[in-house]
């Protein structure tokens, strides 16, 4: 199987170890829901047609007019690409992640990887953030779709706020996936709760200049390398 199929066909009985993403119901529902957003990118939108590239360029960068650009993109679901997903999969089960913390939940695709590996991991605590109410509910009912909503807090609102406080004690992975130019204050915001060898996944991070040089600067206390195209990867330092 590669990591375009996460649906395996062979029986359950032959399958070993069983895992939640390469199966029903969550299997088909994330192959769905990635067709579905490969139809609907704001690439091909007649809604995006007139904006230019230095627009889009200087909207993808600005820490003031995120809350009008992703309004105006509010029915797109944005996801991570297919092997994020799977790379996101993999780093909280390989560090047996039992508490992750999102930022731009969008439709829930992202969060249906981490919610399935803190499934695998015997349970946890994901806590997400989005402020557009739409996307939430869609969300929510992706994540019940996926029998995943037990297991994830999505918190309405700024992230700017609603991750100001109740943060679990220790985070073992965050992602980032928001509005670009607010990478640095998030963090911020959760980097006290960063346990040593935390991951730290930031989705186009080449938007956010300070941020990268932040987590590549050599007293950072982080390691970081950018990883495929368009993530930073990064870890946290004892
Ligand atoms: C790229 S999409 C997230 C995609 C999602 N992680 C996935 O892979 O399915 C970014 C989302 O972040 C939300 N967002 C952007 N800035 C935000 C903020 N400051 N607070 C909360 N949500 C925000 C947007 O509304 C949008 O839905």
């Amino acid at each position: 199987m590669n990591v375009y199929s996460y649906y395996d066909h062979t029986p359950i009985s032959e399958r070993n170890p069983v895992n939640t993403l390469s199966t029903p119901p969550l299997a088909p529902l994330l192959e769905r829901l990635f067709e579905e957003a490969d139809a609907a990118s704001p690439a091909t939108s007649p809604a995006f047609a007139g904006v230019s590239n230095e627009e889009r360029e200087r909207l993808m960068r600005s820490k003031t007019d995120y809350l009008d650009f992703y309004g105006q993109l509010k029915d797109f679901p944005l996801p991570v690409s297919r092997e994020t997903g799977a790379l996101l999969y993999m780093l909280a089960r390989n560090g047996g992640a039992r508490t992750i913390v999102e930022f731009g939940t969008s439709f829930g695709i992202s969060t249906l990887h981490l919610a399935a590996a803190l499934r695998d991991n015997g349970g946890g605590r994901l806590i997400t953030t989005e402020f557009e109410p739409s996307k939430v509910a869609r969300a929510r009912q992706n994540l019940k779709a996926g029998g995943l909503e037990d297991l994830v807090e999505i918190r309405e609102g700024d992230a700017l706020r609603t991750l100001g406080a109740g943060l679990p004690e220790t985070i073992d992975l965050l992602l980032l996936d928001g509005a670009k130019a607010l990478y640095p204050e998030i963090l911020s915001l959760v980097e006290s709760r960063l346990r040593p060898g935390a991951f730290i996944v930031a989705d186009n991070a080449d938007y956010s200049p300070d941020y990268l040089a932040r987590v590549r600067a050599p007293a950072s206390g982080y390691m970081s390398t950018p990883f495929a195209e368009d993530v930073e990867l990064s870890m946290r330092l004892g």
